[in-house]
């Protein structure tokens, strides 16, 4: 197997692993004896968390908690911890008020296919669920406090939800290159971030490693963001399993429109080689998280 293979098959293996364990953490569609039906809200869980994403954050985690010593079990609640809190986040992001998108991993978007109030429960019960699953993890207690409160810190309103409001009371107004950099630290790099230091803390990392895994992925959620931006430009729904043009429609103004799809490709490699030079420097054996940012550069989906 040449790299690019050897990284394909190391993002499969930690996906399959990410799926198998998501599935397992679901909520049973079986309902407590004598509960009243809500086996839809269940069921709308179900239709966003196991509808196929990349689990690239999952991935982050997995593997900064290997590069720190620990193995894939360690970390895999934490991982999965941060793919349900990515789906709420998806599932909201694309209602009606947010971005009001009807398509999402290549399927009709939550709200379209179980309606507004269903969806919107949905992401709520799915945000829960996911510090639920954490708190599973069998890790020293001290470890497992530290990573939720990473997690609770990269969700909430210092984190993604100020980043979200952010980018939605911003809509109809030209940000500055900087203020667009401030919006996407919260709303995209914050659960990278998340991601990373608590793959490293499942794997026993030094305060060090810790911080160094937050710099990696600060600028890979970056690059990952402003590479977004550009696929919403230049790519096409059926590639992306999501609508094109969304951002336009919006009036967003994002890094793509502000620098033009050629500057803000610059910044995406600007940014993943801020990232290639922290694993260079701390985790030097590490044959994955490097390759990782140089693939997301030239991602098409
Ligand atoms: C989409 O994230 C939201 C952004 C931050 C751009 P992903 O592109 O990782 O979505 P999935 O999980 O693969 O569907
Ligand atoms: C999403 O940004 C960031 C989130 C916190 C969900 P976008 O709104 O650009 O993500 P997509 O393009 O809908 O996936
Ligand atoms: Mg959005
Ligand atoms: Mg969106
Ligand atoms: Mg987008």
């Amino acid at each position: 197997m040449n790299n690019a293979e050897l990284l394909l098959s190391e993002i499969k293996h930690c996906q399959v692993e990410v799926e198998k364990y998501l599935e397992a953490a679901l909520p049973k569609d079986a309902l407590p004896k004598g509960a009243l039906g809500y086996e839809v809200l269940l069921s709308a869980m179900r239709y966003s968390l196991l509808a196929g994403g990349k689990r690239i954050r999952a991935a982050v985690c997995l593997k900064f908690c290997e590069a720190c010593g620990g193995s894939f079990e360690d970390a895999l609640p934490a991982a999965c911890a941060i793919e349900m809190l990515h789906s709420y986040t998806l599932i909201h992001d694309d209602m009606p008020c947010m971005d009001d998108d009807s398509m999402r991993r290549g399927k009709p978007a939550n709200h379209i296919e179980f309606g507004e109030f269903t969806a919107m429960l949905a992401g709520d019960a799915m945000q829960a669920l996911a510090f639920d699953t954490l708190l599973k993890s069998e890790l020293p207690a001290q470890s497992v406090v530290e990573m939720a409160k990473i997690l609770a810190q990269a969700a909430g309103p210092h984190g993604v939800c100020a980043g979200q409001y952010l980018d939605l009371s911003g809509e109809g107004t030209e940000h500055t290159l900087e203020e667009l950099l401030q919006i996407y630290s919260l709303k995209t790099s914050a659960l990278f971030s998340a991601a990373a230091q608590m793959g490293a803390i499942a794997g026993g990392g030094t305060q060090e490693q810790v911080r160094a895994a937050g710099d990696y992925a600060q600028a890979v959620g970056l690059a990952f963001q402003a590479q977004d931006d550009i696929l919403d430009c230049i790519s096409t729904a059926e590639q992306l399993g999501k609508p094109i043009g969304s951002d336009a429609d919006n009036e967003k103004s994002t890094l793509a429109s502000i620098l033009g799809i050629e500057k803000c490709k610059k910044l995406v490699q600007s940014e993943t080689d801020k990232a290639v030079k922290v694993i260079e420097m701390v985790f030097p054996q590490d044959g994955f998280l490097r390759p990782l940012a140089d693939y997301l550069v030239s991602r098409e989906y």
